[in-house]
C-alpha cells in the first residue's frame, strides 16, 4: 500500500533537520506500489530517501520523494557457520545490528550505532572501525524503474568501494533498493584493529559482541552528535584519496598526519578530511547556525534553524580554506539536493 502527501515539510525526515519541502512523498511498500507508479507516469525528477541521515535538501524539491517503508527481516538459511537474512529496505540498521548481536552473530557489530536505513546501506557502502557493510551483503535487491523488474545483484555486481557503490554511480536515477541479503557468522571473528577500539574492548572484558557494540557505541557517543540533539549527518565530507606523491609531501611537512593504505591501489593514500579540517583551525569553528562539530571536525552541525543553503555555504568554506593549506581537495559524502 502507497501513501501520497503533497507539498510536504521535510525537516522530521532529515537528519540535518533543515526545513525545506517536496512537491510530494510516496511511502511505499513493495515492488507492486513502485510498478503501479512507475508504469502509469513516470516522474519527472524523483530521489529515494530513506531515514534521510545521508542527504541535505538544499532547497525546495520540485519532484517526487520515495521513501519505502517495509521493513520484514527472514532468516533464509540457519547452520552451525552462519546466518543468511533478508532484510527489507525501510528496517533500521542500528535494531539489526542490536538483533545480530543478540544472536551471537558477527559481521556487523563495528557498524553498530550509524543512523540509516537497511536500504540505505549499500548506496555508499557504510563504513565504521575497519568493517563495510559490503562485508557481509550477499545480495541487493531492486526495482528497476525503467524495465519495472525486481532485480537481484550479488555482491560482486554491486561494485563496492570506499562509501561507493553502483547504486551511486552507473544505477543513479534507475534503481530503488527494496531489500538486502547479508551473510553473519556464529564464528567468533573479532575486528580490532582500528583506532581505540582494542582499548576500549579490552577495559570492558574482552572480545565478545556485546562488549564490542558498547566499546564503539562508546567511542561514536564521544565523538560524534546525535542527530536527535543537534543537526547533522555523520561525515560530511569523504575522506579523500590522493596521489601517492601528494601525502608524501604532506607527511614531510606533517609527520604525525594520519595516511591509510587504499586496498590493491599502490599509487593513491587515503588521507583523513576531519584531520585536514581540524588542523586548518576550523574544529569547532561556528557562523551562525551552522558550524563545524567541536569533537569531530568531519560533521558539520545545524544549531538550530539553519538552511540547506547555510550548510552548503560552510562546506565551500572549509573545503576552500582545507584547499588553501594543504592543496587536497575534499568533497562531500552527504548527498546534496
Ligand atoms: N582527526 C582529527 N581531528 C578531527 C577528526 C579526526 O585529528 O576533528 C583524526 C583522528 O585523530 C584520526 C583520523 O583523523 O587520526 C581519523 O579520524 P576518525 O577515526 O575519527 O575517523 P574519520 O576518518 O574522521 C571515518 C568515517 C566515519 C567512521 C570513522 C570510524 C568517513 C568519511 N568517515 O571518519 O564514518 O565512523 O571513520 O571508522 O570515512 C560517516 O560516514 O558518517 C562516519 C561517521
Amino acid at each position: 500500500m502507497k501513501r501520497i502527501y503533497n507539498d510536504i515539510n521535510l525537516a522530521s525526515r532529515n537528519s540535518f533537520g533543515v526545513s525545506e519541502s517536496a512537491r510530494s512523498v510516496v511511502e511505499f511498500d513493495s515492488a507492486e506500489d513502485l510498478r503501479e507508479i512507475f508504469g502509469a507516469e513516470r516522474p519527472d525528477k524523483w530521489y529515494v530517501l530513506g531515514a534521510g541521515n545521508n542527504t541535505l535538501f538544499t532547497q525546495y524539491y520540485d519532484g517526487v520523494i520515495f521513501t519505502p517503508t517495509c521493513s520484514s527481516l527472514t532468516i533464509l538459511s540457519d547452520d552451525a557457520e552462519g546466518v543468511d537474512v533478508r532484510v527489507e529496505a525501510a528496517y533500521d540498521w542500528d535494531t539489526l545490528v542490536a538483533w545480530s548481536v543478540g544472536e551471537g552473530l558477527w559481521g556487523i557489530e563495528n557498524l553498530s550505532a550509524i543512523p540509516s536505513s537497511v536500504g540505505a546501506a549499500p548506496v555508499q557502502n557504510i563504513g565504521a572501525y575497519g568493517a563495510e557493510v559490503k562485508d557481509v551483503i550477499t545480495t541487493v535487491e531492486y526495482f528497476d524503474v525503467n524495465t519495472l523488474e525486481v532485480v537481484r545483484l550479488s555482491n560482486k555486481e554491486c561494485h563496492f568501494a570506499y562509501r561507493e557503490s553502483i547504486f551511486k554511480q552507473e544505477l543513479r536515477g534507475r534503481a530503488i533498493i527494496l531489500a538486502v541479503e547479508m551473510h553473519l557468522s556464529r564464528l567468533p571473528r573479532p575486528n580490532l584493529g582500528y583506532g581505540d577500539v582494542v582499548n576500549e574492548v579490552e577495559a570492558r572484558g574482552g572480545a565478545t559482541l556485546e562488549n564490542i557494540r558498547e566499546a564503539i557505541c562508546a567511542i561514536r557517543g564521544r565523538k560524534l552528535p546525535d542527530p536527535k540533539v543537534l543537526g547533522n549527518a555523520g561525515s560530511f565530507f569523504k575522506n579523500p584519496i590522493v596521489e601517492r606523491s601528494v601525502a608524501e609531501r604532506l607527511l614531510s611537512e606533517y609527520p604525525d598526519m594520519p595516511s591509510y593504505a587504499v586496498p590493491n591501489d599502490d599509487n593513491h593514500v587515503k588521507l583523513a578530511a576531519g584531520w585536514l579540517i581540524d588542523k586548518a583551525g576550523l574544529k569547532g569553528y561556528r557562523d551562525g547556525r551552522v558550524g563545524v562539530h567541536e569533537n569531530q571536525a568531519l560533521v558539520l552541525v545545524n544549531y538550530g534553524g539553519a538552511t540547506g543553503g547555510e550548510v552548503i555555504a560552510l562546506a565551500k568554506y572549509v573545503s576552500q580554506c582545507v584547499n588553501n593549506k594543504f592543496g587536497v581537495e575534499i568533497s562531500p559524502e552527504v548527498n546534496l539536493l
